[in-house]
């Protein structure tokens, strides 16, 4: 063991960006997940989770239940740990707002392992072990928003032959606006979140998606935030989605009339995110969305942030 002490944060993100779904992942500053793992000397296997910060109290800190506690499980096993490792999770990104809080908090718990014992993890590794923690709260593996929170800025998931992660700069210039309404969550929530969405698609809708979609990539290669945001709109999961958000189209009007040029819902919802070019429309995109939200009986809290560069080890010890 080289270290006994590990820090890592990692960022929040936003999935899908309208037709990407489970392809998409973009990250954002707007907050920021730690995650401690101390190794104790003696032996015992014990994995012990303390969950601190905002969120905590809708976190458990069991480790079966816990995104960091399932990672750290697995990747004790696989690598022959054994010893009694403290998890401190400090929770800052609110959970099951569509913000890729149980991501985060997997991928520092991933990072901050690696590190611990000196593994060398490539990275498509740390996701997959990332992703597990993704099953607790989507009951599936989805690799966005891992993928987004890990290596930072806009990332494609590619599924096919096997899993491969592509990563994109975001041009300078991209700046988003996050409202998150005051909505008790059910548990599970993605779960549900991802039953709602049809078993299948017409094809005009398919290729609306596709020729979308691909305007996004262009858009980020091309650094035009102008083209991302053109590529936005979604005809696949938004109006299946869109029904479980009370106020979502007053929201979405109001911010594209406040200078928004494009708006959908952040993950699985049911926070919405604004895409800007710079700064100068923010304060006056947030106040429209609260007033959207409004219309649908909800208080929410708004953000404006960047795109963050990734999960990062903050200390070692
Ligand atoms: N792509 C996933 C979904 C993200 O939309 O269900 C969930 O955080």
């Amino acid at each position: 063991m080289e270290h006994r002490q590990v820090t890592a944060t990692a960022p929040s993100s936003t999935a899908n960006l309208g037709p990407g779904f489970d392809v998409f992942g973009l990250s954002l500053e707007a907050f920021e997940d730690k995650v401690t793992i101390n190794a104790r000397s003696e032996q015992s296997e014990q994995i012990v989770i303390k969950v601190l910060g905002e969120g905590s109290s809708s976190i458990s800190a069991k480790v079966e239940y816990n995104c960091a506690g399932v990672v750290v499980r697995q990747m004790s096993k696989d690598f022959g740990v054994k010893n009694h490792l403290d998890i401190t999770l400090e929770k800052n990104i609110p959970a099951g707002m569509g913000l890729g809080s149980s991501a985060a908090s997997a991928v520092a718990a991933a990072m901050a392992f690696n590190r611990l014992f000196d593994l060398g993890i490539e990275a498509n590794r740390l996701l997959e072990y990332a992703a597990e923690g993704e099953v607790i709260s989507a009951g599936t593996k989805h690799f966005d928003n891992v993928s987004a929170s890990l290596l930072g800025g806009f990332v494609l998931v590619r599924t096919y032959p096997r899993i491969e992660f592509i990563k994109v700069d975001a041009p300078r210039d991209l700046f988003t606006v996050v409202a998150v309404p005051s909505l008790k969550v059910p548990e599970k929530k993605t779960e549900l979140a991802r039953r709602v969405l049809p078993k299948q698609v017409p094809l005009k809708n398919v290729v609306h998606n596709v020729s979308n979609a691909s305007t996004i990539v262009a858009g980020f290669l091309l650094k035009d935030v102008e083209m991302i945001s053109k590529g936005i709109d979604d005809l696949v999961v938004e109006p299946y989605r869109k029904k479980l958000i009370p106020g979502y189209d007053a929201v979405k009007r109001n911010a594209l009339h406040s200078g928004a040029l494009a708006v959908t819902i952040s993950g699985a919802g049911p926070s919405i995110i604004s895409f800007l070019k710079n700064r100068k429309n923010a304060k006056q995109v947030a106040t429209s969305m609260s007033e959207g939200f409004k219309e649908g009986k909800l208080e929410c809290r708004t953000f404006e942030c960047r795109i963050s560069k990734g999960a990062r080890i903050v200390s070692t010890t």
